[in-house]
């Protein structure tokens, strides 16, 4: 049984991290929620009780030996140093310190091995680039994977609560005539679509699309895979959407694809058109799996395929993900 602290539990991801380790029964003795200073004392459920909001220090972790970090990288860079001093290991969900040789970066349908040796700190993947390992790993590994284009349709639940409630204000206002000026996102979101999410560089792409590439290199063990990602903000609430176009090593048909997504773990397969049946964000909301359809030869390149993928970006993007890591840390005994 194990001490688990939530930093950020007040949050769109801490509140889910709740609710993932309940539904999955994590054998959790004394479940410690932290926030900031605003919200100490504030109360929130876990299993049917009341747990009470403390206010995140360096003296917070004392006794807790699985610390779940989703409060901005700000505050993973200030305090994670300090969980592992208390004897804590830190499962980490923003990107402070993805990108470390020394940190592991992990799906574990994809990468588990990874978190054998850790030091104290293991990094959750960018709410885009987790599902679309789930998906690429199968066919890198059956065919070779040579470059990756992806386009992203991100739900609102991935910038945090502050942009739920922005959209939903949005949303009510334009109907009755009275919108509000954004303060969230540089533009309105409601009725929308913003091609901007993070900060622009010189080339021209954002720190979120940087991170889809880096990310997904990393995770498959391939510093050379060419990856472009094009990262879009929509009006959703949560799930985010990929349309995704890869080039093969070797030529692979639409229908192995289809054959390979049905076996691989934590993939659902939901590919018949005909039928209007493909991936939704209103029925992936919720789920833990990441469901890939539209698969299909592309056309435009002998040794392309396209599909479609949503996942709920607050649980496999975020949540569901950091418990199954701390889950293969236990199994696994290699807390
Ligand atoms: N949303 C997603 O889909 C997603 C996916 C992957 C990763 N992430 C990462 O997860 C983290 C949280 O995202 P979110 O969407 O849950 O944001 P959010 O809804 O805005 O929640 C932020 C959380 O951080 C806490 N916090 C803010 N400032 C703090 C401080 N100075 N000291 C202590 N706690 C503080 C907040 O506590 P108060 O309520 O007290 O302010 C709240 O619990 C970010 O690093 C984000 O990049 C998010």
């Amino acid at each position: 049984m194990f001490r688990v602290a939530v930093v950020g539990a007040t949050g769109a991801v801490g509140g889910t991290m709740l609710r993932v380790l309940e539904e999955r029964g994590f054998p959790v003795t004394e479940l410690r929620p932290l926030a900031s200073a605003r919200s100490n004392g504030r109360q929130l459920d876990y299993l049917g009780k009341p747990v009470y909001v403390e206010t995140l220090t360096d003296d917070a972790f004392e006794g807790i030996d699985i610390a779940l970090f989703s409060a901005g990288g700000d505050r993973s860079r200030t305090f994670a140093p300090a969980a592992v001093e208390a004897g804590a290991v830190v499962i980490d969900n923003s990107s402070a310190f993805r990108m470390d040789a020394n940190v592991p970066l992990v799906v574990p349908e994809v990468n588990e091995s990874d978190l054998e040796g850790h030091s104290g700190i293991i990094a959750n993947p960018n709410c885009v680039a987790a599902p679309l390992v789930v998906a690429l790993k199968p066919i890198a590994d059956a065919v070779g994977l040579e470059r990756v284009v992806v386009a992203s349709y991100q739900s609102v639940s991935g910038t945090g609560t502050a942009a739920i409630e922005e959209l939903l204000e949005e949303t009510r206002g334009y109907l009755a005539g009275n919108e509000r000026e954004p303060s969230v996102y540089p533009h309105p979101i409601a009725f929308n679509v913003l091609p901007h999410i993070d900060t622009f560089d010189e080339s021209g792409y954002t720190g979120e699309e940087r991170k889809v590439a880096a990310e997904t290199r990393k995770m498959l063990g391939r510093p050379d895979l060419a990856v472009s990602a094009t990262c879009v903000r929509v009006p959703v609430f949560q799930a985010h959407s990929e349309a995704i176009h890869i080039e093969t090593s070797e030529k692979i048909s639409a229908q192995h694809v289809r054959e390979l997504m049905m076996g691989a773990p934590g993939l659902v397969l939901v590919d018949d058109p005909a039928h209007n049946r493909y991936p939704l964000p209103r029925d992936a909301a919720g789920r833990d799996e990441v469901f890939v359809g539209r698969i299909r030869e592309d056309v435009s390149h002998p040794r392309g395929i396209a599909m479609w993928l949503v996942a709920d970006n607050l649980r496999k993007g975020a949540a569901t993900n950091a418990v199954q890591i701390a889950e293969s840390l236990v199994t696994r005994g290699w807390l």
